[in-house]
């Protein structure tokens, strides 16, 4: 079976772990310092500070831009549930706006009729590695005086006009979740230009403690800390990362010189002057005598694990239809989400399709995957 994720760990991976194991200092220290340096480096920001995860990242970064309970953030229900749940976590509100059919991402034409005094800042998602459209995001931003915080957990390497994403809002967080482009099982960073923020992010996951550490506290925080273990995997993956976009553009451009051929398939779009990541290939299907489900089945039985990711996007799961029971609820107002109707979410989220498109696949696996494409659909 060709899976969707197949996690890079070779003899680099290994020695650097052991390097740090058998240095007796495991926790975040001076390896984390050089994985941030060289990550700020890649993504072209002045300052970026690990976590332990992407959610803790976001979570992270939301705290350190102040923003608070009943603020209104706004995001895309077409991501996983943590863009949306580490708005919720720290009493925000996620109001979600309806995505773009072809590029799944947070449609900006839709952004400023969602906006209101309460609206505090604006979480574009890169999803599936596709950036977002951070020309209009950024002007609509600058207009309306919000903050702007890239969730670009699935977009490491991903670009717009040769930038890299992360480095366009006043944060972005990113994910090295183990199936992400870059992997340190669990992981996370925040990117940022901004001395302030960063300041206080660094602050916010280290219970409150300033930069010269020891046990003064100034404000409250967490323990949303990295082990210098998992970022001593991180610097190899880094230098990895160049060569697996490279690898996972290449396959996505493969599949779509064929899906691109089939009346029932659309690939997602990249947007003139992007480069997607590519982290996840998943085309729309559009058909009346395919579902999803039984092309999902077929790619199965040519021994390729396909699958969907967000068939309920975010206002359609129980969490946010059950936001009364949240903790918040008690003091924040949040919307009646049942009401909410965001068709482009709902359509793509019932009609797309993941197929393996990672780094791992080598020749005979991508020839394998492009036949059960054409077996399937023609
Ligand atoms: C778009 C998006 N946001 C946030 C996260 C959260 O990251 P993590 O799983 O590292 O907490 C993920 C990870 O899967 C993600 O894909």
């Amino acid at each position: 079976m060709i899976y969707v994720a197949k996690p890079i760990v070779e003899s680099e991976e290994i020695q650097a772990v052991k390097e740090v194991l058998k240095s007796g200092m495991l926790a975040e220290g001076k390896v984390s310092r050089e994985f941030e340096k060289k990550y700020s480096e890649y993504i072209g920001v002045k300052y970026s500070t690990v976590t332990s995860n992407g959610t803790t990242a976001l979570h992270t970064a939301l705290e350190a831009m102040n923003i608070q309970p009943g603020d209104e953030v706004i995001t895309s229900p077409f991501t996983f549930i943590a863009s949306a749940n580490t708005i919720a976590m720290i009493g925000a509100i996620p109001i979600f706006v309806d995505i773009d059919p072809f590029t799944y991402n947070i449609d900006p034409e839709l952004i400023e009729a969602a906006i209101t005094p309460k609206t505090k800042a604006i979480m574009p998602v890169h999803i599936f590695g596709m950036p977002a459209d951070m020309k209009q995001i950024m002007e609509i931003a600058e207009k309306h005086d919000l903050l702007v915080l890239e969730d670009a957990c699935q977009a490491h390497g991903a670009e717009i006009g040769g930038r890299k994403v992360g480095s366009f809002g006043d944060a972005a967080a990113f994910s090295f979740y183990a199936t992400k482009n870059m992997m340190t099982g669990e992981g996370g960073m925040i990117t940022t230009n901004n001395e302030e923020l960063y300041d206080n992010a660094t602050m916010v996951k280290n219970h409150g403690r300033g930069k010269k550490g020891g046990y003064s506290h100034f404000q409250i925080g967490y323990n949303f800390r990295m082990l210098d273990i998992v970022s001593a995997l991180g610097i190899v993956q880094l230098e990895r990362l160049p060569d697996v976009i490279r690898a996972q553009r290449k396959n996505a451009e493969e599949f779509s010189k064929v899906v691109n051929e089939i009346d029932v398939l659309t690939p997602q779009k990249e947007l003139d002057g992007m480069k997607s990541a590519y982290h996840v290939y998943a085309p729309v299907l559009d058909s009346d005598y395919l579902t999803r489900d039984d092309v999902i089945d077929k790619f199965r039985n040519h021994d390729i694990g396909a699958r969907s990711v967000y068939t309920l996007p975010c206002h359609k799961q129980d969490t946010y239809l059950n936001i009364s029971s949240w903790r918040w609820a008690k003091f924040v107002d949040y919307p009646d989400y049942s009401k909410l109707q965001l068709p482009n979410s709902e359509r793509i989220g019932n009609q797309h399709f993941q197929i393996p498109s990672h780094a791992s696949i080598n020749e005979d696996e991508r020839k394998q995957i492009l036949t059960a494409i054409q077996d399937i659909f023609c």
